[in-house]
C-alpha cells in the first residue's frame, strides 16, 4: 500500500485521482473511480444544452446515489467561464440540504482563471472542503498559495486539454513545487499514465497523481468509443498545441486540430474574446459536442496528453488502479533496493 498525506486525508485506498475533463462528462467515471478506491473528479460540463449549474447538481446527486466514497469537483474559474461564481456560490445550499454532499465532496479544484474567489468562499462556507487549484508554473503556484489554497495540481505542458502560455514539462515543475511548497498538499499532473510514472511522482514526493487521458481510454468512462480507440494506436508525436476557449490547448492531430492553426499570443488571445460573437462561440462548442453525442472524431476536438503515447489498451477502472499502483510498489521497492 502506498500511503501519502492525501491517501491519509480523504480515506483513499489508492494515491490517484482522475482529472477533471470538461466540457465532457466523468460521471461514471467518477464513481468508478472513487468506487474502486481512488478519488473520482466530476467535471465542469457544459453540453447537452443544459444550464451548466442545475446540470452539476444532477452530477453530483447521481454520484452521491451511487457511491458512498468521497468524490471532488472541479470549477473552470477563467474569465469566459461565467457560471463559475454561481456554482461557487450554490454549492454550500446543496451541501445543508443534503449531508450526503457535505460528507462526501471532499476535494474542489478550480483551473483556468484565478482561486482567490472561491478560496475565500471555500474558507468561509464549506471550511470542510479541501480546495486545490491547477498551477502551470511556479509564478502562478506562488498566487495559488498566496490565495489560501490547501493544495496544488502542478500540471506541466505534456498534459492533454487547456495549457498555460508557460509551457513548462510536469518534471520540472513538480520539482519546483515540491521544492518550495514542501508543505502544500501536492497533485502531479500532465503526463502521467503508467505505473512507472506513478512510482516516479511518488518516489519524488507528490501526495497523488491524477491521470486524464489514461481514464479516457477505460470501460467505465463516458467518452464516445470513437474517442476512446484513437488513443491505443495513436503516439506521443500525435499530439498538438493550438488555441483553444481559454488559449492554448493540447489536442489530437486531427482535421479539426490542424486546420485550427498554431497557438496565438495571450494578447491575440484576449482581443479574440473581445471580438468573439456568440455564433463563433457556439460553433467552438459544437466542436466539442459532435464529439460527444455523434462521435465525430474528425471535425470535432479531441484533447488528450502527450499520454497516448504510453497507452495500448482500453483497460477497467479496477485494472488501472489495482495493477499500476501495485507493479509502481515493486518499482519503488527495487529502487529502494539498490540504496545501500
Ligand atoms: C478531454 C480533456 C478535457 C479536459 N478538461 C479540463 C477541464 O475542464 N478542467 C481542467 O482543469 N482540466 C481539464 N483538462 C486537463 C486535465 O484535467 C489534466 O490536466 C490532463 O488530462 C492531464 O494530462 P493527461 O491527460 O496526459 O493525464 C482536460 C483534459 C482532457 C484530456
Amino acid at each position: 500500500m502506498i500511503k501519502t498525506r492525501i491517501t491519509e486525508l480523504f480515506g483513499l485506498k489508492y494515491p490517484i485521482m482522475s482529472a477533471p475533463m470538461g466540457p465532457f462528462y466523468t460521471t461514471e467515471l467518477t464513481i468508478a473511480v472513487s468506487e474502486a478506491g481512488g478519488l473520482g473528479v466530476l467535471s465542469h460540463a457544459t453540453l447537452r444544452g443544459k444550464n451548466s449549474v442545475t446540470d452539476m447538481k444532477e452530477q453530483i446527486m447521481h454520484v452521491i446515489e451511487s457511491t458512498d466514497k468521497p468524490f471532488g469537483l472541479n470549477i473552470r474559474t477563467a474569465r469566459i467561464q461565467t457560471d463559475h461564481k454561481v456554482i461557487i456560490r450554490t454549492l454550500p445550499k446543496w451541501m445543508r440540504e443534503n449531508p450526503k454532499i457535505r460528507e462526501q465532496l471532499v476535494y474542489l479544484l478550480t483551473s483556468a482563471g484565478g482561486a482567490r474567489f472561491a478560496s475565500e468562499w471555500i474558507k468561509k462556507k464549506m471550511p470542510y472542503v479541501k480546495h486545490f487549484h491547477v498551477g502551470p508554473a511556479l509564478w502562478l503556484v506562488d498566487k495559488i498559495v498566496k490565495a489560501g489554497c490547501d493544495g496544488i495540481v502542478a500540471t506541466g505542458i505534456d498534459g492533454g486539454g487547456h495549457q498555460s502560455y508557460e509551457e513548462i514539462s510536469t518534471l520540472v515543475l513538480l520539482q519546483q513545487v515540491l521544492r518550495k511548497y514542501p508543505e502544500h498538499l501536492i497533485v502531479a499532473c500532465g503526463g502521467f499514465a503508467s505505473p512507472e510514472g506513478i512510482a516516479a511522482g511518488i518516489a519524488a514526493g507528490a501526495d497523488a497523481i491524477a491521470m486524464g487521458t489514461r481514464f479516457i481510454a477505460c470501460k467505465e468512462s463516458e467518452f464516445h468509443q470513437n474517442y476512446k480507440d484513437l488513443i491505443p494506436p495513436a503516439t506521443a508525436r500525435d499530439t498538438i498545441l493550438t488555441t483553444g476557449g481559454f488559449g492554448p490547448i493540447r489536442l489530437l492531430k486531427n482535421k479539426y486540430a490542424l486546420e485550427h492553426g498554431e497557438i496565438i499570443s495571450k494578447d491575440d488571445k484576449i482581443s479574440q474574446e473581445l471580438a468573439y460573437d456568440l455564433d463563433e462561440f457556439l460553433e467552438e462548442l459544437r466542436r466539442y459536442e459532435i464529439v460527444y453525442t455523434e462521435g465525430d472524431v474528425e471535425d470535432g476536438a479531441i484533447p488528450v496528453g502527450q499520454t497516448v503515447g504510453l497507452i495500448d489498451d482500453i483497460l477497467s477502472v479496477d485494472d488501472i488502479l489495482s495493477s499500476f499502483t501495485k507493479k509502481a510498489e515493486e518499482l519503488l521497492k527495487k529502487a529502494c533496493s539498490n540504496i545501500s
